[in-house]
């Protein structure tokens, strides 16, 4: 008996009426752009299709046969004659991305975008706009791509950030981690292009550029400091090698590569480069591509980590972002006043010294503590010896190894240090 009612049900189910599809305009369909086209293509018949009404193109004639056929345009002005719903900006770059975001948030039009470059110059601009315009501006993927949690502490304006530490650059975590089994830097790098981790030109990942763009996003948007990424203390990873990573595990620890942001009294502290990271540290199991992020709150430590980029991951994150957009408007901005600046920390610090004939370790600890750089721990292995310092100022680390150097010829390298 009880069979026909079920038909019934599924019969209302089968004639409900589907949503409305989202019309999105694509700005750009490279590798981004592309994917968000592939994910929108197959969202037909789903809770929420989105259709791609057309993807502005620097040269329409090029081969894109893995992407569904959508009308290619290469004048601006054409996108909004069609009244997107939302614009998904995969662009890249500063211009003229700047100039088509502020044209569409001053329409009206929402925005999703996963421009960190962009963002990390213009985002606190941009932002402004579309609070004044009350238009939503959504920016999840470009952090963490694949790891949604820019958006999760938009409503929560009583979760107080004070510092964040993180690994925001997969490709950097990748060619750290194949250098520490021991390849040279050039071939970790061949291996990861090989895999298309990392780019046929990788020197934004590899100066650390990539890191700094995230962290400026990172710090501007929960509040920590509204500063250029050329502010940042910037390091990149070309000049370590594989004996150096090897030298940081006798001393119980791994090289990765860190952002980190704090808030001091009357400016943020922060840098960028690879650090020291014990192996006990929350941030040290995260291997190969993987990304995370460390949020200090009064309540403790938070951590999100996953995929930080990807074409998938990137696209359907920002997939995401053109529904809430669509539908649920623009959060309020966070209320935190930014500091005034950005300065480096003073952390402790990992040294490793090299040469055929190296001082004594007593001889280092006199004169390092002569020029007020206390040592921590030690370890020898072959013609390097690292060592771990406490705390001190990046001008007082290099002074006292400068120093060394020319007193005893070895050659030095100094990395910033995480403390638990
Ligand atoms: N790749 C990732 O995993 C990833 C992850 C997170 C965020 N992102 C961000 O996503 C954005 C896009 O990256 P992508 O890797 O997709 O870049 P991409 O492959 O270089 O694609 C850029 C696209 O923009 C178009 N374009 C560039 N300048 C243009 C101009 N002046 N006028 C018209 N069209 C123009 C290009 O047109 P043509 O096709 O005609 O050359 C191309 O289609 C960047 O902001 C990046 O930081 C990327």
């Amino acid at each position: 008996m009880s069979a026909p009612a079920i038909t019934a049900r599924q019969d209302a189910r089968s004639r409900a009426p589907s949503p409305r599809p989202i019309t999105i305009a694509l700005l750009g369909l490279g590798q981004i752009g592309s994917a968000v086209a592939r994910c929108a293509s197959l969202s037909a018949g789903s809770a929420q299709p989105v259709r791609v009404a057309c993807a502005l193109v620097r040269d329409p004639s090029r081969d894109r046969a893995d992407v569904p056929a959508i009308p290619l345009i290469t004048d601006p002005r054409a996108i909004f004659a069609l009244r997107p719903d939302a614009i998904v900006e995969a662009l890249g770059g500063l211009e003229p991305a700047r100039a088509l975001v502020t044209d569409a948030l001053e329409r009206g039009v929402p925005v999703v975008t996963a421009n960190k470059a962009l963002l990390a110059r213009h985002g606190e601009a941009l932002l402004a706009i579309a609070v004044r315009t009350g238009t939503p501006l959504r920016y999840e993927a470009s952090v963490l791509s694949g790891v949604p949690f820019l958006g999760a502490f938009a409503a929560r304006p009583f979760v107080s950030i004070t510092g964040i530490t993180g690994i925001v650059n997969g490709t950097s975590n990748f060619i750290l981690g194949r250098m520490g089994d021991g390849e040279s830097l050039a071939d970790a790098i061949a291996e990861a292009q090989r895999l298309g981790i990392a780019e046929p030109d990788p020197a934004d990942d590899v100066s650390g550029r990539d890191a700094a763009h995230k962290l400026a996003v990172l710090a501007w948007h929960f509040g920590l400091g509204a500063f250029s990424p050329d502010a940042i203390e910037t390091t990149g990873i070309a000049s370590l090698e594989a004996g150096d990573l090897g030298c940081a595990g006798k001393l119980g620890g791994l090289i990765k590569p860190i952002a980190a942001v704090r808030r001091a009294a009357d400016r943020a502290t922060a840098f960028v480069g690879p650090a020291f990271v014990p192996l006990t540290h929350k941030l040290a199991p995260l291997g190969g591509v993987d990304n995370g992020v460390l949020l200090d709150t009064p309540g403790g430590r938070l951590s999100f980590t996953g995929p930080g980029a990807g074409p998938f991951a990137t696209a359907t994150t920002m997939l995401d972002d053109v529904v809430e957009a669509v539908r649920g408007g623009q959060p309020p901005p966070r209320h935190t006043p930014p500091p005034a600046g950005v300065a480096p920390p003073s952390t402790a610090w990992f040294v490793r010294l090299r040469g055929s004939e190296l001082p004594r370790g007593d001889e280092v600890a006199e004169f390092l503590g002569s020029h007020g750089v206390w040592i921590r721990h030690a370890a020898s292995c072959g013609q390097r010896r690292c060592l771990v310092t406490y705390a001190a100022s990046r001008g007082r680390v290099e002074t006292a190894l400068g120093a060394l150097a020319l007193a005893t010829g070895v050659e030095w390298l100094a990395l910033r240090t995480l403390e638990d």
